[in-house]
């Protein structure tokens, strides 16, 4: 489909939509939605991955379609340690780094090979849905600790671990979204960063970092990663993605961690079976990235977000009543509102949606409960003007709900 239908689909809000092959933004026809966090349609390099697909099958067809090698394709890998060198002064060999089928099968696979079913696991309150979907997938049992503006409360997490040793339990993972969280845009802070490695080694417990909103800011410095932190690269697995940054579509990230956990990971069953995950893929992405194209276009991805994040952020200050409060992301995709006492979340998204707009409540994003008064608004999607129209009429349904 050319550009000018597609936009026309966009402004029509599909009419002939079919859940079969597009997942659009949520919400049917006609409504603004902050749902997901999906990506502005704009941001894809159409032009420039039919360049990188061409060259991948021309020069190296029989290859990129083969069966993969099982840790991924050499040169993504290469092209990565590369990336991570230049973006965070680490050389890591080839042993530490593995190719996955996005950050969701990196995090199915550390699941899959890492715990058993009944194992505990400390997540964030509140923390990315999808995730807690996919620990419960295997049986996982969720234990939440809160986040403030700063992240992770490191000494709640403190406790909470003191309370699991008491009762018996050993946790084998903290799962942590550090940058521009999902849902609440929060950042975990340097200092708690240092604090979270030293408790992780006082109680030999490991950490999952995702890490998928890393390159995705939009002021200011990204703080060092607790995979980086952690100069032993024991106590953290660190998870990135292509989905940000090129697109979901491709399902394609890396893990990256300590040799013998990208070894378990590359001589599993299913890599043995199957390969290593989507070869055909990485031979694009590699012919894209080492023509020196994903830099410039991470650089236009900021420019893109930060103008929806701004116009959410002065929409919010302008339509919101007193005494709704909401995050400031510095990056990523996800602003996080605070309701009144007197207001719940699933009665204002009922009213918004009265108005053609809608979005997710809070408490889909806690393990363990809470959440009923928030409101999770995604600002990846729509254009800068349905945002500013969207958060109009959410405040309008608010005000009207306030009496
Ligand atoms: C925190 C977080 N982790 C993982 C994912 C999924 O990443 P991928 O597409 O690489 O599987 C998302 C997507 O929304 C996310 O927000």
């Amino acid at each position: 489909m050319n550009q000018i239908t597609q936009d026309k689909r966009m402004n029509d809000h599909k009419t002939d939509f079919d859940p079969l092959r597009d997942v659009q933004a949520g919400g049917g026809p006609g409504m603004r939605s902050f749902i997901y966090g999906h990506l502005a349609p704009e941001a894809f390099p159409i032009a420039d991955l039919l360049a990188a697909c061409e060259q991948s099958l021309r020069e190296d067809g029989s290859l990129a379609l083969q069966y993969g090698p099982q840790q991924g394709y050499g040169p993504l890998i290469d092209y990565l340690r590369t990336k991570i060198e230049h973006d965070e002064g680490l050389s890591l060999g080839r042993e530490y780094l593995t190719i996955t089928a996005g950050c969701a099968g990196a995090l199915d696979a550390i699941a899959r090979l890492f715990t058993q079913p009944g194992d505990a696991i400390l997540v964030e309150a509140p923390t990315y849905a999808d995730t807690l979907h996919l620990f419960r997938d295997h049986r996982l049992r969720l234990f939440q600790v809160p986040i403030d503006e700063k992240g992770l409360i490191v000494e709640a997490t403190a406790q909470r671990l003191e309370e699991l040793h008491r009762a018996g339990e050993r946790p084998k993972f903290i799962y942590t979204i550090a940058n521009f969280q999902n849902p609440t845009g929060v950042t975990l802070s340097v200092e708690r960063r240092k604090q979270l490695i030293d408790l992780v080694r006082a109680h030999d417990v490991r950490i999952i970092e995702d890490d998928v909103y890393r390159d995705l800011r939009y002021e200011g410095e990204v703080p060092p990663s607790l995979f980086a932190l952690d100069e032993s690269h024991e106590a953290v697995i660190r998870v990135g993605s292509f989905s940000k940054i090129l697109s979901p579509g491709l399902r394609l990230g890396w893990v990256t961690a300590a040799p013998q956990i990208i070894e378990r990971m590359t001589n599993c069953g299913l890599r043995s079976m199957g390969g290593g995950d989507n070869p055909f893929a990485a031979h694009v992405v590699t012919a894209f990235c080492t023509r020196g194209l994903l830099e410039p276009h991470i650089a236009r991805l900021r420019e893109i977000y930060r103008a929806r994040r701004d116009a959410a952020l002065n929409a919010l200050a302008r339509s919101m009543p007193p005494g709704v409060t909401w995050t400031q992301p510095r990056g990523g995709f996800f602003v996080w509102l605070t309701l009144p006492a007197s207001l719940l979340a699933r009665q204002v998204i009922a009213a918004a949606e009265q108005r053609g707009v809608t979005c997710l409540p809070g408490d889909l994003f806690f393990a363990e409960g809470g959440g009923e008064r928030n409101l999770r608004l995604a600002f990846s999607y729509l254009s800068p003007a349905d945002i500013t129209q969207g958060i109009t009429a959410l405040g309008d349904a608010i005000h009207s709900l306030n009496g």
